[in-house]
């Protein structure tokens, strides 16, 4: 909740309304800022103002600021390419980029967990709600979506990885599906890259989802019924999968595949994401962006965060 009218300040304060008859209306807020700054910021401010988009940060890591750039963006979606060295999750796109600093935990967990802290104080007021705001101030019901890109091998990687989500499933922040139920919270995880589908399906509760390949969720040979309890997300590439370049006139093919696999992932209540967009010239990128979004593409995967925040 959030003052928005002088008079709800003057409420908030406890001070009587007809201070109002008194003063200009700048005069009064000029002077309560000046009495009393800390009475005006409520604890769950970080975000506030930002509204929420359906964008995919790409390596996102890669990014001045990881996460917080993306954040301050309204984007939803976040990616983290994990390797396993030596116990640690280090992140990165390939191993000439690593630094041993730059890690799952410190870039990552860390982060979330301070923000998440600070969108969830303990007080009087909150004593009954029973699922945690989520990182967003203006929808706290959204959830931020980590996508993380196993690099390494996946069924060594996978356990250390949900070893490093403990800090946020101990305090209830991770979407979890347990005993027949999907209980979203404030992040849902999930795999991708090398993420081992049979491990996946094994969690009980399961709090680490995996990225189905969109292109297949009618292929039997996969032996998987795919559906948000192990798959809130469906994921190709683009290039493989419709490959119009943006320029000219797409055809009919490209488009009906567009149509077809977004029409898969959502009978099943999937959303969809397609990778491997191309990203210039800038007007193709657009004009891909505007076909996949009109034809019920869910995520607009992107690398210039700026560019997708004001499409
Ligand atoms: C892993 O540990 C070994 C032995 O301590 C060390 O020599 C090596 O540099 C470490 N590798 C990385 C990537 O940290
Ligand atoms: C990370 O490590 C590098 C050198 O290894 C150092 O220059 C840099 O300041 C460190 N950054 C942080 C945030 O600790
Ligand atoms: C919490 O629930 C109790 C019991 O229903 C109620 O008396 C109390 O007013 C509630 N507190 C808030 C802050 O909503
Ligand atoms: C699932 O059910 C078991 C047994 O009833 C219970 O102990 C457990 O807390 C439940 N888990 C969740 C996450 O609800
Ligand atoms: C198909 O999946 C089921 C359940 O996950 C598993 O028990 C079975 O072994 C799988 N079959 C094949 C051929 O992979
Ligand atoms: C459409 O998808 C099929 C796979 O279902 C693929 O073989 C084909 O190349 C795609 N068509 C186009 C035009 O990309
Ligand atoms: C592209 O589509 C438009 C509108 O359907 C049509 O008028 C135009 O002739 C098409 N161009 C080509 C090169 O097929």
């Amino acid at each position: 909740m959030r003052p928005t009218t002088t008079s709800g300040l003057l409420l908030l304060l406890n001070l009587p309304l007809f201070s109002l008859a008194k003063a200009t209306i700048d005069q009064v807020v000029l002077s309560l800022e000046n009495a009393n700054p800390g009475a005006l910021q409520y604890p769950t401010q970080f975000t506030q103002d930002i509204v929420p988009k359906f964008i995919h940060s790409h390596n996102d890591y890669w990014r001045d600021v990881p996460l917080l750039t993306a954040l301050s963006m309204g984007v939803m979606s976040v990616e983290a390419d994990v390797n396993l060295f030596n116990g640690t999750l280090f992140i990165g796109h390939e191993n000439a980029a690593l630094t041993p600093n730059r890690t799952f935990d410190s870039l990552y967990i860390q982060p979330l967990l301070r923000i998440l802290d600070a969108q969830n104080p303990s007080t009087a007021f909150t004593v009954n709600q029973t699922t945690p705001n989520g990182v967003f101030d203006m929808a706290s019901d959204t959830p931020l979506q980590l996508l993380v890109e196993l690099k390494t091998d996946g069924v060594e990687t996978l356990p250390f990885v949900l070893e490093a989500l403990e800090p946020l499933r101990s305090k209830g922040y991770l979407t979890t599906f347990a005993n027949g139920t999907l209980t979203q919270s404030a992040i849902t995880v999930v795999g991708t890259g090398n993420t081992p589908l049979e491990q996946v399906k094994e969690l009980s509760p399961r709090d680490f989802f995996f990225d189905a390949p969109l292109m297949q969720l009618n292929d039997p040979s996969l032996n998987t019924t795919w559906d948000p309890t192990l798959s809130p997300l469906a994921s190709t590439d683009y290039e493989v999968a419709v490959g119009w370049v943006g320029i000219g006139n797409i055809s009919e093919a490209q488009l009906a595949n567009i149509t077809k696999f977004v029409g898969d992932a959502h009978s099943r209540g999937i959303k969809a994401r397609f990778w491997d967009i191309p990203g210039w010239p800038i007007v193709a990128r657009t004009n891909v962006w505007t076909v996949l979004m009109n034809n019920g593409a869910d995520w607009l995967n992107a690398d210039d965060l700026e560019a997708a925040s004001s499409f």
